[in-house]
């Protein structure tokens, strides 16, 4: 502890002594930089020259994770040990992307085989729904499916199908999350539920929302086809099977998964069977075999060289060393657009937490606000407070540096404003450079000295850029399992639970008294606001 303490107060002083600097200096101050802070990982050129850390401020960052024990942690966490301890809970998607044959073990019980059967029950029937096999209840194939899920249920197939879908599916996958019957509505509008398949997505099939539109769904089958005919297009992926029968979803139609695997964490899992039907078999195996790569480089490499480490150490230098509340990742990438809606869930409900498993407060702070958007639309929205804002907010970039996709010299011109962008964060502009440009132009002295601060750009802003050589299952199935091995250290070195999420709980029991009363009458007790609003909406 005393040890932790002193790497702590290390980074701080690191970070304070990096933050007087310009980081586009650093790279003549360490010969080495580039090279010490760019790796090349299961086809993802990570690319963190561009923190804000000088190489003090990157040692001092290293002895915090060997201090907080990274390494023992990562063991744990493979191992099968129950870390989520408030649940009593081992945390193993890894297991979801390991080979059959892999030892992995929940407890000390051996998991893969259970693992494989799932598997491969996915891939039969993804398979069958794919050939025609399995059909609706008239005779017809299924040409559509529609996915009815929330949270860690949606957010990550969602992402995934915009990720790898063909341009022209042969079948179709729409999505329902929201309690916002309009959704529902909008979403199967133009659906013909005669060639629909319905599949209903929770883990612990007791969440509100996702149990609403499953009725609707199932009213929606049924108005077309009748209760018999409904039942032959539905399925149902949970841990709880016991509740998907009682909904009615027949046995051979119930995908399993299990409590070691937390909602943020189960795109791996049957949950994302929608989209291995509607993508093939063969592309779900391929994110699975891309996030098993990253899996093999973050537990096998030193954390000098390992990639989910020095992007989480970025971010906790710059969220504790530098006191930066807000992190903003922007893939250039139209498929990639959802990244920031899924790493809102993964970071921010992992690690939006304020006491440690002993419960005592943490001494630190922990998750940022995480937010984003495609680029280069950004540029035209939010990225003037970004360049020129009084708030430093780190960026995450996101590339890919092959495409095929669309029209021929679009994708260069991508590329380019991805760069310029990260250039023009670090390097900024100077108050002479302006000035120079301005008297160029036969500008007067006057109108320069108040155009030329406005037009001036302070630069050092950090950004890491993560390259993708192509877009492809594996380069994303990578990319996430990034982003959750950054989460997972992040959380080791805040000395919190990353896996449970005790903070959405309290929102959906009062949501619960609410709904009689509004249905009802009856008013219960509440803060005068609340009282005042429930009153109008009766009205
Ligand atoms: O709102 C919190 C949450 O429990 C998430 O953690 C989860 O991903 C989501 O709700 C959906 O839960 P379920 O899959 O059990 O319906």
């Amino acid at each position: 502890m005393a040890d932790l303490d002193a790497a702590w107060n290390r980074l701080e002083a690191a970070a304070k002594a990096a933050g007087e600097k310009r980081i586009v200096e650093m790279f003549d101050a360490e010969p080495r930089r580039l090279e010490t802070l760019t790796l090349d990982v299961a086809g993802l050129h990570v690319d963190l020259s561009k923190q804000a850390w000088d190489e003090a401020g990157l040692e001092a960052a290293l002895d915090l994770a060997h201090a907080a024990d990274v390494e023992g942690a990562r063991a744990a966490m493979f191992g099968g040990a129950a870390i989520n301890s408030s649940e009593g809970r081992a945390v193993l998607h890894t297991a979801l992307r390991a080979k059959a044959d892999a030892d992995v073990k929940a407890g000390g019980a051996p998991v893969m085989a259970e693992v494989e059967a799932v598997r491969a029950r996915m891939k039969a029937f993804a398979e069958a729904v794919r050939s025609g096999e399995i059909k609706g209840a008239t005779g017809k194939p299924f040409k559509a499916i529609l996915h009815i899920g929330i949270g860690g249920s949606d957010l990550g197939p969602r992402l995934l199908w915009d990720a790898l879908r063909p341009v022209k599916p042969q079948i179709d996958l729409r999505f329902v999350a929201n309690v916002d019957g309009a959704e529902f509505a909008l979403t199967t509008a133009d659906m013909d539920p005669e060639q629909t398949l319905v599949i209903v997505v929770s883990k612990t099939f007791t969440t509100q929302e996702t149990l609403a539109n499953a009725g609707a769904a199932r009213a929606w089958l049924a108005a077309a086809l009748g209760e018999t005919g409904a039942n032959q297009h539905l399925a149902a992926i949970s841990t709880a099977l016991d509740k998907t029968a009682a909904f009615g979803v027949a046995d051979d139609r119930v995908f399993g998964f299990w409590d070691w695997v937390g909602g943020r964490y189960s795109l791996w899992s049957s949950v994302s069977l929608s989209v291995a039907v509607a993508c093939g078999w063969d592309v779900f195996q391929g994110f699975l075999d891309g996030a098993a790569e990253m899996d093999a480089h973050f537990r096998t490499a030193s954390l000098e060289a390992n990639a989910p480490v020095l992007i989480a150490l970025a971010q906790i230098f710059n969220r504790n060393g530098l006191d930066r509340r807000a992190r903003s990742v922007v893939p250039y990438s139209h498929r990639l657009r959802r990244l920031a809606s899924f790493l809102q869930q993964l970071e921010m409900e992992s690690n939006g937490k304020s006491v440690g498993p002993d419960g005592r407060p943490v001494k630190r702070g922990t998750a940022t606000v995480v937010f984003g958007d495609e680029g280069t639309n950004v540029q035209h929205a939010y990225f003037q407070c970004m360049h020129q804002g009084t708030d430093i907010t780190p960026m995450e970039l996101i590339g890919v540096a092959k495409s095929d996709e669309g029209p021929a010299g679009m994708h260069e011109k991508l590329l380019s404003n991805l760069l310029a962008q990260a250039e023009a964060f670090m390097v900024g502009r100077t108050t002479e450079d302006v000035v120079a440009e301005l008297t160029a132009k036969g500008v007067s002295e006057a109108e320069i000295a108040t155009l030329a601060p406005q037009r001036t750009f302070a630069g050092n802003r950090p950004s890491t850029l993560v390259l993708m050589d192509r877009l492809t299952p594996r380069t994303f199935g990578a990319l996430i399992a990034l982003y959750e091995h950054k989460t997972f250290v992040e959380g080791v070195i805040w000395g919190i639970n990353s896996f449970d999420q005790w903070g959405v709980e309290l929102g959906k029991v009062m949501a619960g008294r609410i709904l009689p009363e509004l249905e009802s009458g009856a008013a219960g007790s509440h803060d005068p606001s609340t009282a005042a609003l429930i009153g109008r909406l009766k009205k």
